[in-house]
Formats: structure tokens, C-alpha cells, sequence
């Protein structure tokens, strides 16, 4: 496995690897892998015939109080776990490298961007959409794996995709979870063993919303039903819970499938996102 902290040293790695005819699938990550992340590199690794793995903490995308200066940062492990994975290349370039002046160009996906994440993390998603376009700039790849667990980052790259004309196509992949439900997040381990242990209650609940969809509900009752469910739960702190078309992400109003009902929680410190998507 290669490792370059340079735009160009990719490049050249990646002009290489076309002019060999060999396909070139992405995965952009911000590192301190997981199981999630690892099955994105096993799926572009079974689809690709060179596996790219971006690893960058992206400062444009975190808020002001955010936790850019605290997000878990492993290289080391990170490295040797793409490698067990088959990745043939990880770039982990600096902030500097991908921002050596101030970046004034930005990519913002309006509308699609704005509700969900959106409302509470404002400018999060210009930020995402600014970096993976450069990505897939830089890397040029046939093909770009995201988790469906950060289900309107996915349908904001999409979209993006879709009106830009870029030649990538974005591959959805199902969310990784723990045993009990709780989807894999680098965030998990900021939480305490109590916390822990009442973490699945947010996907349990987002079942909870999505069965009574099956029975026929429509996207506000099953926020409704979401967000009682989660309400007796003292440490959990419901910061939305919408109910949303699949792919526009616009409010479902409608009775019934196709719906996606996602949610974000703080549960201390700790703020947790997770959706169900309830296909017709
Ligand atoms: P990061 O949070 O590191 O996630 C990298 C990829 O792993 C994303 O596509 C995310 O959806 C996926 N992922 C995370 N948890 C998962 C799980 N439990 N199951 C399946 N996939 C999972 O998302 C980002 O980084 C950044 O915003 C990025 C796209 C790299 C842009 O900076």
C-alpha cells in the first residue's frame, strides 16, 4: 500500500493506474477508522481494480464549536487497517496541501443542503461538498463510496454529482451497526458506559417510526411516534427527527413508503445522527 501526503504524487499515481486501463474507486474518510469505514474500502475493494482512500479531517466542514482540534486522529492504525483492507492507495494530504490559501471557491448544494444536519451545522455541507469535489477532482474516480448512515451527506453529494456534470457515480452503502443497533461512529467513543449503554435507543426508536409508517402513517405521525419514543429516555436529548422524501429529502407528507425518517440526539456531549429508509 502507497501512502502520499501530495496532490501531485496521486496524481501521478492515478494517471498511472488509467493508463493501464484499471478502474479507480474512492473512499473519502476523515480517518479513526471503523468497521463502517471498512466495509466501504471491502465494497470498492470487491467493485475497483485500485482502491483509493482519502483521509483528511476537513476544517472546512466542522463549526466553530465543533470538534475539529478533538476529533480522533490514529494514523498509524488507520494506515495498517487500510492495508489489511487490500486499499492500494491512502492520501492523507495537510491542510495546508489541500488549502494553501484561502479557499474562496465553494460548492454549495442549496435547498437539499439546508433542513436535517443542515439547520443545526450551517455551512457543514458547502464545507463536505467543497472537499469531495476537490477529491474527486485530485483522484478522478470511476466510482465514489459513501455510508447511507450519513444518509444527506450521501443525497447532497449526489445531487451535486447530478448538477455539476461530474463523471463519478456515488455507490450508497448500507449502515454498519453494533450488535444492539447502535450505528459505528468515530463519535462512539466519546460515550461513557451509561451513555453507552442506552446509545441503541435512537435507532429503536427510528423503528419504532418507521413500523408505524408500514401501518400507514404519514411523515409528521411518525416523527411524532419517533420522538415520544426517544423521550423516555432521560439522557437523550432529540435535537430534530424529520421525516423525508428519499432522494429530494423534502418533508414527506404523504402516508406510508417511500420515506426516510432520520434523526440527530445529543446524548452528553456526544450528538449522535441515525435514519431508517422504508422502501415502497
Ligand atoms: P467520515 O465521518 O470519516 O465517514 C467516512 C465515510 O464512512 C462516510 O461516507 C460515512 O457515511 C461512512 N460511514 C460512517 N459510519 C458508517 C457506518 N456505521 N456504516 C457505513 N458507513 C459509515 O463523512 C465523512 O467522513 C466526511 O464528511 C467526508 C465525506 C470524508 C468529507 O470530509
Amino acid at each position: 500500500m502507497r501512502v502520499a501526503d501530495s496532490i501531485a504524487e496521486t496524481r501521478t499515481f492515478v494517471r498511472s493506474a488509467r493508463s493501464d486501463g484499471k478502474s479507480i474507486g474512492l473512499v473519502p474518510t476523515m480517518g479513526a477508522f471503523h468497521e463502517g469505514h471498512l466495509s466501504l474500502m471491502r465494497r470498492a475493494r470487491a467493485d475497483e481494480d485500485i482502491v483509493i482512500v482519502s483521509l483528511f479531517v476537513n476544517p472546512l466542514q466542522f463549526g466553530p464549536s465543533e470538534d475539529y482540534q478533538a476529533y480522533p486522529r490514529d494514523f498509524e492504525t488507520d494506515a495498517r487497517l487500510a492495508q489489511a483492507e487490500g486499499v492500494d492507495l491512502v492520501f492523507a494530504p495537510t491542510v495546508e496541501e489541500m488549502y494553501p490559501r484561502e479557499q474562496l471557491t465553494s460548492v454549495q448544494v442549496a435547498e437539499i443542503s439546508e433542513g436535517m444536519c443542515g439547520e443545526f451545522r450551517r455551512g457543514h455541507f458547502t464545507g463536505v461538498a467543497t472537499v469531495c469535489t476537490k477529491f474527486f477532482n485530485i483522484v478522478q474516480p470511476d466510482r465514489a463510496y459513501f455510508g447511507e448512515k450519513d444518509y444527506q451527506q450521501l443525497q447532497v453529494i449526489r445531487r451535486m454529482v447530478q448538477d455539476l456534470n461530474l463523471t463519478v457515480r456515488v455507490v450508497g452503502v448500507p449502515t454498519l451497526r453494533e450488535a444492539d443497533g447502535l450505528a459505528l461512529s468515530s463519535r462512539n467513543r466519546y460515550l461513557s458506559p451509561e451513555e453507552r449503554a442506552v446509545a441503541p435507543a435512537l435507532q429503536a426508536a427510528l423503528k419504532a417510526g418507521a413500523e408505524a409508517v408500514r401501518h400507514g402513517a404519514t411523515g409528521p405521525q411518525a416523527e411524532v411516534v419517533v420522538a415520544e419514543a426517544l423521550g423516555e429516555q432521560p439522557l437523550f436529548r432529540l435535537q430534530y427527527v424529520k421525516a423525508v422524501h428519499p432522494d429530494t429529502l423534502e418533508p414527506a407528507h404523504w402516508a406510508g413508503p417511500p420515506m426516510v425518517i432520520a434523526a440527530a440526539a445529543h446524548l452528553g456531549s456526544t450528538r449522535l445522527i441515525d435514519n431508517i429508509k422504508i422502501e415502497a
